[in-house]
């Protein structure tokens, strides 16, 4: 019997009877604050997708001995819907962040899903709580799905119950300021033949303990090396890039490549294309080196270097302590107090634009 796929035009909304009041924007830190309601979809091998479901958010009821809870089969998203000038809320290149799900569910034997039914339940997940996407720039409403293997089951096999479910969360900036990362060669996230490129929640939580140890030094997030030459491949919740003169005495923006160890972001994805647009300098996905880019901030050619990621969308980065040495990186020397470089911010401001649909864009997809 050919099982049921997600199918959004049977959708089902129960809305919530106790609304709650829109969150001040000045107390609203980073996905502490959710909306009225979620969406749930659930599979079982037997019968495949059910029908989803939008109802008012609050706990889900998962059996104790589920896979997510015993063996972490359990990958995420995160992406933003943006309230532009006219009102009209878009989401940014959501179909990304499907493919990525789909790809990482791979990984963990979950159920394939239809990538444009689920994002067609998001949009109206998104429209049901339509109020709580903020109308300020560089606010928005964060999109949290999750996948979860939900079979109570302890055999290391796979499982055969899953559930998709979304959630929704107002922000405003991860980092209002620059950030002071921490390297150390000891410190690994990610190996060759590993999973670093998946965005599973079994990723993040070894990296808590190294993570919150570097905070309590005084830094903001790890700068992850790998191997004996100590290549730089990303930081706790965002992708790297350097901007610098090179060996060559060119201009250069790189980042690390797509080699399995890194994860694919959206807005690592999406810099690299508006950079490439304009072919002002070089762009450059390839390995580079933590002796390299120590060289390079003490020569002087160290121009800019910054994260990107969904959630705190372009940061720059002022500090980098590397094997216990400290290095300052020039954030915008003609301004000592500037949270963004130059470049960065000429970034920031391109992406929020598509974001904010200031610049048409296809980008910015219309819930
Ligand atoms: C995001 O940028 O959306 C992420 O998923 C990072 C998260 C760990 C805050």
């Amino acid at each position: 019997m050919a099982v049921s796929n997600i199918d959004a035009s049977k959708l089902t909304t129960t809305l919530t009877q106790t609304p709650k009041a829109l969150f001040d924007k000045n107390k609203m830190s980073f996905g502490k604050n959710f909306t009225d309601h979620m969406l749930c979809i659930k599979y079982t091998e037997d019968n495949g997708w059910e029908t989803p479901e939008i109802k008012p958010y609050g706990p889900l009821q998962i059996d104790p001995a589920a896979f997510v809870l015993n063996y972490s089969v359990e990958t995420f998203e995160g992406m933003k819907a943006f309230r532009a000038e006219d009102g009209t809320i878009n989401l940014f290149r959501p179909e990304k962040n499907m493919q990525r799900l789909a790809t990482s569910s791979q990984r963990i034997m979950l159920p394939e899903f239809d990538q444009e039914q689920f994002l067609q339940c998001i949009k109206e997940l998104v429209k049901v709580d339509q109020r709580f996407v903020p109308d300020e720039y560089g606010y928005s409403l964060y999109v949290r799905p999750n996948f979860i293997g939900t079979e109570p089951n302890l055999n290391l096999t796979y499982s055969r119950e899953a559930m998709l479910y979304v959630y929704l969360s107002p922000v405003g900036p991860y980092f209002p300021r620059t950030v002071k990362l921490y390297a150390n060669s000891k410190l690994v996230r990610a190996w060759p033949g590993g999973v670093g490129n998946f965005k599973l929640g079994g990723n993040y939580a070894p990296a808590l303990k190294p993570a919150m140890d570097v905070v309590a030094k005084g830094y903001d997030q790890i700068l992850w090396l790998l191997g004996d030459d100590h290549y730089v491949t990303e930081v706790g919740t965002m992708n790297f890039f350097i901007f610098w003169i090179n060996d060559d005495g060119e201009k250069e923006l790189v980042t690390a490549p797509l080699d399995g160890i890194i994860l694919p972001g959206v807005t690592r994805d999406s810099l690299l294309s508006l950079a490439r647009q304009w072919g002002e300098f070089k762009v450059s996905e390839r390995k580079i080196t933590m002796p390299e880019v120590v060289r390079a901030i003490e020569d002087g050619r160290m121009l800019e270097a910054f994260g990107a990621g969904t959630a705190c969308v372009v940061c720059s980065v002022s500090e980098v302590c590397y094997e216990d040495n400290e290095y300052t990186i020039p954030v915008d020397p003609s301004n000592p107090d500037a949270v963004f470089g130059p470049l960065t911010s000429r970034l920031r401001n391109e992406l929020l634009d598509i974001q904010y649909a200031k610049t048409p864009s296809s980008w910015a997809v219309p819930v």
